[in-house]
């Protein structure tokens, strides 16, 4: 068991210059309290009462500092207009580069265009539990691609989470049809969750009145990147196959893994599975060519099951007739094998077909952009802009 003191210093410990010298800076109060360019103004921080004291305490005792009566942050209580007028206010000075046309929440009923109102309640099992699944469909001239597919899937990650349907699922892709077609988006993506819902703050979702489905459009009218990426072997370690499997927004081990490959430099993190196999990157499956000419994937049944790996696995029959491929292989691929294969690829509905050039230390075939991921691309896009109707929803605008 840790000592005492070798355990942090408590707040009451900690020399209160370092927590007053924060309070005190008012440039604190106003990135914390302002919104810039908002017109909102705060009158300065008040203090009052007594000056900080250094408490010492005894060991084995609980200790609690109450800075209430010491500092008083002028923090506002607002009317829910006001709470709207500053909302719709930090939305207009949020410069990113994605614009959210639509929405739609069960909560509300309804489809909204206003950004400032795309909000989900803090009380959803899918905030402060995780408890929630989604998936997404690109938008491509209008239309929805691999809609079904990814309707599926993401009916399957909610019966795996035992979140059940709010509406059945003719109801559910006609909500995500209408929302994209408020949207006027032609060109972008669509995401949708499903929770468990909102209710109380308790653990187990018994609480939660009613399964949530929210949805959002995002524009993206950016080409796709065909340029050749670096990826590494992820030390995070990657999710159980029970979780791998489904699409649930557990993605913190993903989002420490992007984090992990961008920091060095790399477009992604590579994981393995737990033997030692290649698995999937964090937010897309793999493929490689051999130098045989053979199409080889990892199989998916530990990592998430992607619409476009499975697409690309159909559409490179073309490349095998064609004599561009000697066959296809979905299989356990080791680390050797994807090491020294003349190809590898990045597959998923955002990255597309995304050639790597190098792994950890080795680089890929002659290290650069490779035909066969090329001609994969190329059949892709083809198939987003002119594919059958099985993989092309038209949105009515
Ligand atoms: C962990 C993981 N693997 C693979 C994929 C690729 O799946 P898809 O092609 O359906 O986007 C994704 C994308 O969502 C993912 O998050």
């Amino acid at each position: 068991m840790a000592s005492l003191s070798s355990l942090p210093k408590s707040i009451s410990e900690s020399p209160c210059s370092a927590i007053m010298g924060s309070l005190f800076d008012t440039s604190f109060v106003r990135q914390n309290l302002s919104i810039p360019g908002s017109g909102f103004r705060y009158a300065p921080l008040k203090i009052k009462g007594r000056p900080c004291m250094e408490t010492k305490v005894a060991p084995g005792t609980l200790q609690t500092t109450d800075f209430s009566d010491s500092v008083l942050f002028d923090v506002p209580i607002l009317s829910g207009s006001e709470v709207m007028e500053r909302l719709k206010a930090n939305r207009e000075n949020i410069k990113g580069k994605q614009l959210f046309l639509a929405m739609y929440s069960s909560i509300f009923g309804g489809i909204t265009t206003d950004p400032a109102t795309m909000v989900i309640p803090m009380d959803d099992h899918m905030v402060h539990r995780g408890h929630g699944v989604f998936d997404t469909a690109a938008i491509m001239d209008g239309y929805l691609y691999e809609l079904e597919q990814h309707i599926n899937r993401f009916l399957r990650s909610a019966s795996m989470a035992k979140i059940s349907l709010p509406f059945d699922r003719e109801t559910i892709r006609s909500i995500l049809i209408q929302t994209v077609s408020a949207s006027k988006c032609r060109q972008g993506s669509l995401r949708y969750w499903l929770s468990a819902g909102p209710g109380d703050f308790q653990l187990s979702p018994s609480g939660c009145q009613q399964p949530a489905l929210y949805a959002i459009v995002i524009q993206d009218q950016s080409p796709p990147n065909w340029k050749g990426v670096k990826v590494f072997s992820s030390s995070i370690p990657i999710k159980p196959p029970q979780f791998a499997i489904m699409k649930s927004v557990n993605y913190l081990p993903n989002v420490l893994s992007k984090m992990e490959a961008e920091k060095d430099g790399g477009y992604a993190a590579i994981w393995l599975d737990d033997d030692g196999y290649v698995a999937e990157g964090p937010n897309m499956n793999v493929a490689f060519v051999t130098k045989e000419k053979e199409l080889l994937m990892p199989s998916f049944d530990k990592i998430l099951s992607g619409c476009t790996a499975r697409r690309v696995l159909a559409l490179a029959e073309e490349l095998v007739k064609e004599g561009k491929l000697s066959g296809i292989q979905v299989r356990n691929v080791t680390v050797e094998e994807g090491k020294t294969a003349s190809e590898m690829m990045l597959i998923g509905s955002g990255v597309l077909v995304r050639p790597v050039l190098q792994w950890d230390e080795h680089l890929i075939g002659n290290g650069k952009e490779g035909p066969v991921a090329e001609a994969l691309l190329n059949l892709i896009l083809e198939d987003m802009k002119n594919g059958p109707t099985a993989v092309r929803v038209s949105v009515p605008q």
